[in-house]
């Protein structure tokens, strides 16, 4: 095996085992899963009783303790797949899909062996030379991406129903849960139908893959704003020069109802991250984020890899197939049926889904309104909305004081004919100049943000990153009734992000202070709600 070093990163934390030359499962595991691949009339699985009994020969095989499942991991299982499921689902899933299951489970060591190889030879399009592609720990404070194709997270996500990964160190490196016994252990514990139907969401995607392989790729990416002016990433931003940034603001559009999921133009779409990705997703939560990942499973193979996040950075995955159709949002959240996701695929075989994780400030209160907060937020959002070929253009609308006015001239010409890209992991510069941001309101659920800033802040980081246009879905929320009409407001005044940027600032010093205590949008123009046309004439 060649790429020793990315597998090495990783191996702790893989079930596998590694003896040079080879990944390979210890014999036992292979026998064990040979016996349940043949079906139940050979391995006698078929309930969830037994089931569980199956986990824990295999983990006991792999030498991981039964104490560190879950404690209520048992009667989870039995009762999802043997009072909930039907009997005709149940038949399908112990005679069909759970032997599919162990099937790719066996494959898995030459799975990951090919995909060591072909991330060793693969070039991707535009790409730096010798950019790695290779599963391994993406840590934090280093830029970098992961290729894995569709039937690899497959497997990997068998992997973790199975709870076969190893979980004790990951704890100890920022990582989160990446087995299912949880999921099955809260449904059990505190029994609600919410909990129940993200676990339908995983069996449909289960059952899904397993009647036709998909055979596309998924990437997942750390982005991170340079802190350290010698490493070669987009510099982060002070908030001296958002305040003194040239860029223009960009389309604003809002929509009062519909889904960031559904939106059918080319767009980042934002998904309202808990700092450690995937958030509750394998535990009891189930906003934003946890349906996303319910619903687009593949997800959930980058918290496999992908620790904690900081301030300076935000992931970016690509490539990631919607397997379910669902209704309502944390408590009402339900399944409904089978989607077929019909999104165009790039050269790379990655679906043209892009997903932005920026995770929120937590519970800011008045802090939220304190500019080294504001910074914090406004950087958060653009560095999951940069766009890494784009760094040497960004520095200038910044009006960064390193480039003389002669330089700013030049550089501003080549920059229209340079796709230099830092990751170059993004489709072709021309096509990566179309995408817009589909968002919503950030931070301002569970995690308790002022929804008027996050609004702006997200106009402001959007604008900066040259996207064409932030589409922002405000699922009706009634403080953003104006949002709207402040908008175009602002638009209609042609205000560029540094004066924008300005105003949110003296507004934030005045909230701070006590100086003012009504939103934004009624601060910047308090003869709105009387809703007179005329104001709103530039
Ligand atoms: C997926 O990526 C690999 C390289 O990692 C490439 O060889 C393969 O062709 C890609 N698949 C598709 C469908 O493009
Ligand atoms: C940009 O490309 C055009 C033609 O492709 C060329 O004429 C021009 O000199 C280039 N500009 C710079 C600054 O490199």
């Amino acid at each position: 095996m060649e790429n020793r070093e990315d597998l090495n990163s990783i191996l702790e934390f893989l079930p596998v085992v590694f003896r040079s030359p080879a990944l390979f499962w210890p014999s036992k595991v292979v026998e064990a899963l040979k016996a349940l691949s043949k079906g139940p009339e050979h391995s006698k699985v078929d309930s969830g009783e037994v089931l569980f009994l199956a986990i824990s020969d295999l983990r006991q095989s792999l030498c991981l303790s039964s104490g560190a499942l879950a404690f209520s991991t048992a009667d989870g299982f039995s009762l999802y797949f043997d009072d909930l499921m039907s009997r005709a689902e149940a038949n399908k899933w112990f005679g069909e899909v759970l032997p599919a299951l162990a099937d790719s489970l066996l494959r898995l060591p030459v799975m990951l062996e090919d995909h060591y190889k072909s991330a060793d030879s693969v070039t991707c399009v535009g790409a730096r030379d010798g950019l790695k592609t290779g599963l391994r720990l993406l840590k934090s404070q280093e830029a970098g991406v992961v290729v894995l194709s569709q039937e690899l997270i497959g497997a990997l996500l068998a992997c973790a129903f199975f709870c076969l990964f190893p979980d004790s160190t990951r704890g100890a490196n920022h990582l989160q849960v990446i087995n299912f016994d949880h999921l099955f252990a809260s449904l059990y514990d505190n029994y609600n139908e919410k909990q129940e139907n993200k676990i339908k969401c995983l069996i449909h995607y289960f059952g899904r893959i397993c009647s036709s392989i998909p055979v596309g790729n998924v990437s997942f990416e750390r982005k991170v704003l340079a802190v350290d002016p010698n490493v070669n990433y987009i510099p982060h931003p002070e908030a001296e020069s958002w305040s003194k940034s040239v860029a223009p603001l960009c389309l604003f559009e809002v929509c009062s109802s519909g889904l960031i999921e559904d939106h059918s133009k080319e767009a980042l779409e934002v998904d309202f991250a808990n700092k450690y990705f995937g958030g509750g997703a394998l535990t009891r939560g189930c906003v934003q984020e946890e349906i996303r990942f319910m619903i687009n499973p593949e997800l959930i193979a980058g918290m496999l890899f992908l620790p904690c996040m900081a301030d300076n950075e935000a992931i970016e995955v690509v490539g990631a197939e919607r397997f379910s159709q669902y209704t309502g949002y944390a408590s009402s959240f339900r399944f409904c049926g089978d989607f077929v996701d019909k999104k165009d695929t790039d050269i790379m075989g990655r679906r043209k889904t892009r997903i932005i994780a920026i995770d929120a400030l937590v519970n800011p209160g008045k802090r939220q309104y304190r500019h080294e907060f504001l910074v914090r937020e406004v950087n958060k959002a653009f560095c999951g909305f940069s766009d890494p070929c784009k760094s040497h253009r960004y520095q200038l609308l910044f009006k960064d004081d390193r480039f003389s006015e002669a330089e700013l001239d030049h550089d501003l010409k080549s920059v229209a004919n340079n796709s230099d890209n830092i990751l170059g992991i993004g489709p072709s510069a021309s096509f990566e100049d179309e995408v817009g941001i589909a968002t919503g309101n950030w931070g301002c659920g569970a995690f308790g943000g002022d929804p008027e800033l996050k609004a702006i802040i997200q106009w402001l980081a959007a604008s900066q990153a040259l996207r064409p246009f932030m589409v922002y879905y405000t699922f009706g929320l009634e403080a953003l009734q104006t949002l709207d009409k402040v908008t175009k407001w602002i638009t209609s005044h042609r205000w560029n992000v540094g004066d924008l940027w300005n105003m949110i600032a003296d507004y934030s010093t005045q909230r701070s202070k006590k100086e003012t205590q009504v939103g934004f949008f009624n601060w910047l123009l308090p003869l709105l709600s009387s809703d007179d046309p005329m104001i709103l004439d530039p």
